[in-house]
């Protein structure tokens, strides 16, 4: 299972969840979790795809917790994992004539979606801290395309480059 197809599982659980009892037990994780891995950029130098992906690990992470905590309603839990979501460094987009290979390798959708994942998590916290379960999970649901859709135009973006002459 890629780890999409497990936020995707987790997220169909989630709202399960929420129109009947909250379940007593998460289920459990599966084994390969941590292992997974989103296709290989070759637009990026192997420094600038480390940077990346220590923060992408810390994500995985988080939301596998984060996915738990909405579907067992532990709010306050899922408050807190979606104020760190939401207070994380955001890479720079580039300025005009630096030459920081990162920032201006990624293409200009990885920004708006950086900053659409704050504005996200944000509302995600909010919903924790006042909204209803349902609300929750409805957050979650735009969370998760928030980081589906980054990684799309991150390898569409790689796709583009790779085709060009
Ligand atoms: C702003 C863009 C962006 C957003 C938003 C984003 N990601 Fe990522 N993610 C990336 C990139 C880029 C990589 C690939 C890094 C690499 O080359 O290994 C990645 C890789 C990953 C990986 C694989 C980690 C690894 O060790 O290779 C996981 C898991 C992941 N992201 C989870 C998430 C989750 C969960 C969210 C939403 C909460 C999220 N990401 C939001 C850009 C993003």
């Amino acid at each position: 299972m890629t780890w999409k197809a497990a936020v995707g599982a987790f997220f169909l659980a989630a709202g399960l969840a929420v129109a009947g009892a909250p379940a007593k037990k998460a289920p459990p994780a599966a084994k390969e979790e941590s292992t997974k891995r989103l296709r290989q950029p070759d637009y990026l130098s192997e420094l600038a795809r480390q940077l990346l992906r220590q923060r992408m690990a810390r994500h995985g992470k988080d939301m596998t917790r984060l996915v738990q905590a909405v579907v067992l309603l532990e709010k306050d839990v899922a408050k807190e994992l979606a104020q760190a979501i939401a207070s994380e460094p955001r890479i720079t987009r580039p300025t005009p004539g630096a030459s920081d290979e990162l920032n201006s390798a990624l293409p200009e959708q990885f920004f708006v979606r950086q900053d659409e994942l704050r504005e996200r998590a944000k509302a995600m916290a909010q919903a924790a801290a006042s909204g209803s379960d349902d609300a929750l999970a409805a957050r979650l649901g735009d969370l998760t395309r928030t980081c589906v859709g980054c990684h799309s135009a991150y390898l569409e973006a790689r796709d583009a480059k790779a085709a060009a002459p």
